[in-house]
């Protein structure tokens, strides 16, 4: 959510910080801007819309030099105007900042600063930072920038520059902030994929600290001032990664990378029938499991539920994180909160996170963005090692994290003296062959595309541990293609969403053969009676299917347990071929972005 970026160095900046935030647009883009330092003035250009109208615009051509910041916003106080878009200048025009976070108390600091006689030109909470560096300024930008976020309250990743001087100060509370090193040129971002095309060497900032970065090195410092020596840690993906690599849209890379992503969450962790996890914490004292997520996470949380409940035999709920957060729930040493996140971002994750710690309860995460603040915070975890998702909608995170919690499911039986099922192994082995086989089939799920892209509305109904694969189908269609989608328990669809069904209502089944199938077979037949249009994603397109479908996208059978992996594929590719159908910008759909760092 925002994407920051700044460069000193020898290079042209305006370029490095183009390139930057063309890799970090889809954390939002509702508005871009860039600040060039020189000794005369502080150069700004912004734009709103994405980073081309920035970069297509007159402004920015005419701008050269070597230090410089830019930012790409997801809107949250204020329009996406270009008043509003970052960086942020003070009075004088003598400092510019960028914001990602939100400051929680700007409305009491803007009133301070107004009655100073300071004059504000945006609607952004995030101006007030630069009034504040100014109203502190008395001959030292470190100090002044240390004075200044020491009144501001919430989540914060800032980056300042300061007119006529060959440095930056990045400040992180909460929100990330990495540096990156070069030779004689240093680089600080919000995301190591702004970066990662000129350094792998970063070092991130931690909670409450402050960089003095300038071309030849970095400081970093607790903000009692107090220096902190850091670890300098390697990016561990290449440039190629967060390509395209010849595919349309990253989100259509991303379906297509599974086979490989689903083998990257099992590698090294399944030895014989043994399940390897270094999650740092000891589950047998374990009473009950909580999972938190938001979106497609907990869609995943939805699924993981049922592992826990079935294989470890602990009780287990999932929340969404940000009821989680403001739950009285009774917490203790006797529970597990496992923090469910690709981003290790989100807000109302780490916050809900961040309680369960504070209660005494034991912390693990799932996460995906390696050095990501919910990593950082619980006990210990479980990384997927999916490699970057840059495309909005989550998809190949979404079936790693089901994987993942397979596994912690079976780990923890296996704690507590369990045998892991005979079949767990080597079906979990033969899932990215089987992912495999599904992407085959492209060119049918196209044609039903073509046959739902004008729909209004569009049903999902599962039951069981394919119930979330139901509201999972549904969030990636709205998301990307903008038609209202609902997930629903089949078995919940005679008390109410039948009512939608009329001649040609499209309905996606999940048809599984497990103990639920007959019950489905059933639900089918209700919508085929009321002429509902079905397409039936199925493991067993038998003869029981047979004249109730108008489509059946037949995937490979595994165990029903395993089943959600295979059946949301289809549907994740439906979503992304229906969008592209109609022509929208599957990357970058309207009003959302990557990483949900704000309530
Ligand atoms: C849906 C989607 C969102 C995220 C949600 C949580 O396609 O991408 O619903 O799943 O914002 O994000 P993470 O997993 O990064 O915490």
């Amino acid at each position: 959510m925002c994407g920051i970026i700044g460069y000193v160095g020898a290079r042209d900046a305006v370029q490095v910080l183009l390139n930057g935030l063309r890799r970090l647009e889809y954390r939002g883009y509702d508005s871009a801007g860039i600040c060039i330092s020189s000794a005369e003035k502080l150069h700004i250009a912004r734009s709103v819309g994405k980073v081309s109208a920035l970069e297509s615009g007159p402004v920015l051509k005419k701008l050269y030099g070597t230090v410089g910041i830019a930012h790409t916003r997801w809107a949250t106080h204020g329009e996406p105007t270009q008043e509003n878009a970052h960086p942020h200048a003070d009075c004088k025009g003598e400092f510019a900042i960028v914001h990602n976070g939100i400051i929680e108390n700007y409305a009491e600091l803007k009133q301070m600063l107004i009655e100073k006689g300071h004059v504000f030109r945006s609607e952004t909470d995030s101006e007030v930072v630069a009034h504040l560096i100014e109203e502190f300024y008395d001959g030292s930008f470190e100090k002044a920038v240390r004075n200044a976020v020491s009144l501001v309250a919430g989540a914060f990743g800032i980056v300042a520059a300061h007119r006529g001087e060959n440095k930056l100060i990045a400040v992180r509370k909460s929100s990330p902030i990495v540096i990156g090193i070069g030779n004689n040129e240093m680089f600080v971002a919000s995301d190591p994929a702004a970066i990662v095309e000129y350094t792998r060497k970063v070092v991130y900032l931690g909670d409450g600290e402050l960089a003095v970065i300038t071309p030849l090195g970095y400081t970093v410092k607790k903000m009692s001032g107090e220096k902190v020596n850091k670890h300098v840690d390697n990016i561990s993906f290449s440039l190629s990664h967060i390509e395209k690599k010849g595919f349309k849209h990253f989100m259509l890379k991303e379906i297509f990378e599974q086979p490989e992503s689903v083998g990257n969450v099992m590698r090294g962790r399944l030895k014989g029938s043994e399940i390897k996890l270094s999650i740092n914490v000891d589950t047998r004292a374990v009473r009950r499991v909580i999972l938190v997520a938001c979106g497609t996470s907990w869609h995943a949380a939805l699924i993981g539920k049922q592992y826990i409940e079935k294989y470890a035999k602990i009780p287990c709920e999932a929340d969404y994180a940000s009821e989680f957060r403001y739950r009285d729930l009774p917490l203790s040493k006797d529970d597990l909160v496992v923090a469910i996140s690709q981003s290790g971002e989100t807000a109302d994750t780490l916050g809900a996170a961040l309680k369960a710690k504070s209660h005494g309860a034991k912390t693990i995460g799932i996460i995906n963005v390696v050095g990501s603040a919910i990593s950082r915070e619980v006990d210990g975890g479980i990384y997927l090692h999916a490699g970057p998702e840059v495309g909005v909608a989550s998809t190949k995170a979404f079936t790693s994290q089901v994987v993942a919690l397979f596994l912690l499911a079976l780990y923890i039986r296996l704690q507590n003296g369990g045998l892991v099922p005979e079949d767990a192994i080597s079906e979990l082995k033969q899932l990215p062959a089987k992912i495999d086989s599904i992407l085959d089939n492209a060119g049918q799920i196209q044609r039903i595309a073509s046959e739902i892209k004008s729909a209004s509305s569009i049903l999902y109904l599962g039951r069981g541990i394919n119930y979330p694969v139901a509201l999972e189908g549904a969030l990636k269609l709205k998301e990307v293609s903008y038609i209202h989608a609902e997930g629903y328990p089949a078995g919940e669809m005679k008390h109410g969403p039948i009512a939608l069904v009329e001649e040609g209502f499209p309905v996606v089944f999940i048809a599984t053969k497990d103990s639920n199938y007959e019950k489905v077979l059933a639900n089918i037949s209700e919508i085929r009676a009321r002429k509902g249009r079905v397409i039936v994603v199925a493991d067993v397109p038998g003869v029981a299917l047979e004249g109730m479908a108008d489509f059946i996208i037949e995937v490979p059978r595994t165990i029903p347990d395993l089943s959600p992996i295979l059946n949301v594929i289809p549907l994740q590719m439906l979503a992304y071929y229906t969008a592209d159908l109609k022509g929208l910008d599957v990357d970058k759909p309207r009003n959302l972005a990557k990483s949900v760092t704000v309530e």
